[in-house]
């Protein structure tokens, strides 16, 4: 197998949009291809419809090739059909553009970093709320701005706090200090004015990218994400993060380690908080 396809089988796994991108332009060569040879043989193309249909069921079988995982099946299977329906509404240009940008502003990390925005549960807020431990005695460093926790009080880190929900019902429950990172830059607005006109100085999000963001002198970091950053985030959490402190996963394993405690959410999705301790 050359090193390009090989390249191009892996693209399912490691980059899902380029592969997703590669299927449709496979699919789109051959029932375009296909549509021109009926014309030729027949005199008349097929219906545009029909042709659209075709090349979502290429970009299926592509899509599944390459390493799609089967969730992309429907999704490359309505693509082309769907646009075709819309294109068919005549709405103008700026529409689409608007769309675009508002996912972009809401998905920031979606593509590229294989993060989407779904919220915490209720069930899981209160399991944090319960599960929060009471600062150990081991002199934290000073936050941002200026302000050291009085012993007793956790702090507390929300890795894409979305739109702040979950510092702010931690905060609203528990005395400590409670900060959410967000780099999607709409759900950060939104969590900035909902945290700033919450009246609760005890909560705080920050816009930047986690990556970055050092999770020393944090006593519980939270991550509600997806499987693709864990393995990752967990070895930065065991770099960086104090032996005692917990970092708490939302459902999403960390491939090779064994939480200390898993607590079963009962949520809608049947959710589960993975415990580590460093
Ligand atoms: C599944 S949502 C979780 C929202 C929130 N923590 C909650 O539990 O309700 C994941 C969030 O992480 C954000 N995100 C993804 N990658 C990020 C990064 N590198 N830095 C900061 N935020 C990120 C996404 O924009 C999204 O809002």
């Amino acid at each position: 197998m050359s090193r390009i396809s090989a390249a191009l089988l892996s693209a399912g796994g490691d980059v899902p949009l380029f592969a997703a991108l590669i299927a449709q332009g496979a699919g789109a060569m051959a029932a375009f291809g296909t549509s021109f040879a009926v014309e030729y043989a027949l005199g008349a193309p097929p219906p545009l419809l029909l042709v659209l249909a075709g090349q979502g069921a290429a970009a299926a079988v592509v899509g599944a090739r390459l390493g799609l995982a089967p969730w992309w099946i429907p999704i490359n299977l309505a693509l082309p059909p769907s646009a075709g329906l819309v294109l068919m509404l005549g709405l103008p240009g700026w529409v689409y553009l608007a769309l675009f940008a508002a996912l972009l502003l809401f998905y920031w990390n979606a593509g590229r970093g294989r993060i989407p925005l779904y919220l915490s549960s209720r069930r899981a807020k209160e399991e944090l709320a319960r599960l929060l431990p009471v600062r150990p005695d081991r002199g934290a460093s000073f936050n941002a701005r200026g302000v050291k926790p009085a012993r007793g009080q956790v702090r507390f880190l929300d890795l894409g706090s979305g739109f702040g929900g979950t510092v702010l019902a931690l905060a609203a429950k528990r005395e400590g200090e409670f900060v959410g990172i967000e780099s999607a830059p709409l759900p950060f607005a939104l969590s900035w004015l909902r945290v700033t006109f919450s009246g609760l100085p005890q909560a705080r999000v920050v816009h930047g990218d986690f990556w970055k963001h050092d999770l020393a002198g944090y006593d519980v970091v939270y991550a509600f994400l997806s499987p693709a950053p864990m393995a990752e985030l967990f070895s930065k959490a065991r770099r960086e993060m104090s032996p005692g402190s917990l970092f708490i996963a939302n459902t999403f394993d960390v491939p090779g380690e064994t939480p200390e405690r898993t607590v079963a959410l009962e949520d809608w999705r049947q959710g589960r908080l993975l415990i580590w301790r460093m």
